[in-house]
């Protein structure tokens, strides 16, 4: 039985160097073997940093690599659908960072190639779920400890960035439904169990970064979705938040209430002057969701390695970005979407 699983990245931007840097030495069962970018300066820091001789500038270069068996795709939103394609067609298994795609069609377009590659694993990165806060929710309410769920409120915010990175990267990304909010519907889902959403409202303003209105985007919005086992579910959304990097879950049911990701500070420290107390908040997502993204690597390996069902599959992240499309539409039309 193999014991390791020789995987390329491809992307090594914000997020692709953090994941290098877990899967070259942090992720028991992964081999990091070969990385791609076509940026120089990037190609360089895999050499200096990961210690790799084997670095590609195209995904189609490292396709060739001796007994490559996976690849982490973790490039712009606008290739991950293709590129997931081009990996299952090569017969290697593929992580790709979220979301699957902005259009459903592609969404099921990739859907029905994978389907013709069971015996690959393909699985798209809702990190959260990994999350000790999150995956704790999701087993109390498995063992039915709260009676029966029907609310449930999400937060997401990012601190105000004041290079404007947002607004550079909203023509790309989706808007803030499919880039940022998406992460809390995949939770929703996993913790409704993929009970189908009904219908969806929401709203959005623009009030720190005026130049997401060339996309359309806005920079603060609520969404609600109401689904058919009755729960309803509000989400709350921004990338303007003054105290750091949050991102909390209220699940409410019959007997009982959880509350994920409360009280959690960078600095366990309170700093004290001029009557006023100092709270250091969480400066960004690694910060919160850095054990996530190990435990989320782990899991991909253990799934390649033991032949088990994936934890997350690409129908998962189909729905997730179904749902978040529909929050884009009600936003833009101002009406309520009905998903029946
Ligand atoms: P980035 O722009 O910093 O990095 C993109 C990388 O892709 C760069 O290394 C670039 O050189 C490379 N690239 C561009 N075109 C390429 C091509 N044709 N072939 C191969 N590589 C190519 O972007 P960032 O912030 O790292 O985001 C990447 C993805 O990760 C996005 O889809 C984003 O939605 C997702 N993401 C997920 C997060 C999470 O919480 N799970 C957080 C941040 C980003």
């Amino acid at each position: 039985m193999k014991t390791s699983v020789n995987i390329g990245i491809v992307g090594l931007g914000r997020l692709g160097k953090r994941h290098a840097e877990n899967l070259a030495s942090r992720v028991p069962g992964a081999k990091l073997v070969a990385a791609v970018s076509p940026v120089p300066s990037e190609r360089e820091w895999a050499q200096t940093n990961l210690g790799l001789t084997s670095i590609y500038d195209s995904l189609e270069a490292l396709l060739s690599h001796p007994d490559l068996d996976a690849v982490w795709l973790v490039t712009p939103t606008s290739l991950h659908a293709e590129q997931i394609e081009i990996v299952l067609k090569a017969g290697k298994h593929v992580f790709c960072e979220k979301p699957l795609s902005l259009d459903l069609n592609t969404c099921d377009r990739v859907l029905s190639l994978a389907q013709d590659h069971p015996n690959q694993v393909a699985m798209i990165g809702f990190m959260r779920r990994f999350d000790a806060g999150y995956a704790a929710a999701k087993s109390r309410l498995s063992e039915g400890k709260l009676g029966t769920l029907y609310r449930i409120h999400c937060e997401s915010h990012d601190p105000i960035d004041p290079d404007g990175f947002f607004v550079k990267f909203a023509p790309t990304s989706g808007g803030i439904f499919l880039d940022c909010c998406i992460h809390d519907i995949d939770l929703v889902r996993w913790m409704v169990d993929g009970s189908k959403p009904v219908r969806v409202f929401a709203n959005g303003t623009r009030t720190q970064y005026p130049g997401l209105a060339a996309c359309n985007d806005v920079d603060t919005a609520n969404a609600t979705v109401e689904f058919e086992n009755g729960v309803l579910a509000s989400f709350f959304v921004s990338r303007t938040s003054y105290r750091g990097y949050e991102a909390t879950m209220d699940l409410t049911g019959t007997e009982g209430a959880l509350r994920v990701g409360r009280n959690l500070q960078a600095v366990p420290l309170i700093e004290e002057n001029n009557q006023q107390q100092h709270v250091s908040g969480l400066p960004d997502f690694f910060a919160r969701f850095n054990d996530a993204f190990l435990i989320e690597a782990k899991a991909f390996v253990d799934t390649i390695l033991t032949g088990k069902k994936s934890p997350l599959t690409l129908e998962d992240a189909r729905e997730a970005a179904k749902i978040a499309i529909a929050m884009r539409d009600a936003l833009e039309s101002g009406q309520v979407i009905n998903l029946n």
